[in-house]
């Protein structure tokens, strides 16, 4: 069984989230999570960590996560980060599940009012599948294509009509 919980960086399974986003995303870019850090001053404190825990017989291991940026880079909005599913667990469902559990958290209990992210070229799909939509030109963010993809809040998208 895989659930999604939130955690802090006081958890046990933290190191396997910074090792999952190491291994997924930031190798891939030539980075490492030290220099992550570098790149990103004061973010990891102010992170809300979602992971998609599986219940191994040997342990529980940490097979997706996502993270989110409340207030950033204005209150109200909230930045989604480090999207990331272990390969061999890719394509279940459970990146769409930790977005969701995300979108609950942001919209719900924090009252946000939109969410973004700075998705990879071929990741924009993905997101468009789960209803956010993409806004403004591609970019270059770390040395490849990037978009911005929002999702504004259910009652806030009422309101415009
Ligand atoms: C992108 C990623 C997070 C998706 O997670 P996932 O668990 O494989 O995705 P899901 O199984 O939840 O897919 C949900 C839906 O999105 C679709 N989808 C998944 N990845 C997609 C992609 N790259 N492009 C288009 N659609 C995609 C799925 O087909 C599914 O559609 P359906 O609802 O019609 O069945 C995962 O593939 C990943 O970690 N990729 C490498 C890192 C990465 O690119 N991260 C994003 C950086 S911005």
């Amino acid at each position: 069984m895989v659930r999604i919980i939130r955690i802090n960086p006081g958890d046990s399974l933290y190191a396997q989230e910074v090792a999952l986003r190491e291994q997924v995303l930031l190798r891939p870019l030539g980075l490492d999570f030290g220099r992550f850090v570098e790149l990103f001053p004061g973010y990891e404190d102010r992170f809300e960590h979602f992971v998609a825990v599986f219940d191994h017989p040997a342990g529980q291991r940490v097979i997706g996560c996502v993270l989110l940026l409340p207030d950033e880079p204005e209150r109200g909005v909230g930045k989604l980060m480090q999207m990331a599913v272990d390969p061999q667990r890719q394509g279940e469902g459970l990146g769409r599940r930790l977005v969701v559990e995300l979108e609950c958290r942001g919209f719900g209990e924090l009252g946000l009012r939109e969410l973004y992210c700075h998705a990879q070229r071929g990741a924009k799909g993905f997101y468009e599948k789960l209803g956010w939509v993409r806004e403004g030109e591609e970019f270059s963010e770390a040395g490849i294509p990037h978009v911005k993809m929002v999702l504004v809040a259910p009652d806030e998208e009422e309101g415009l009509d």
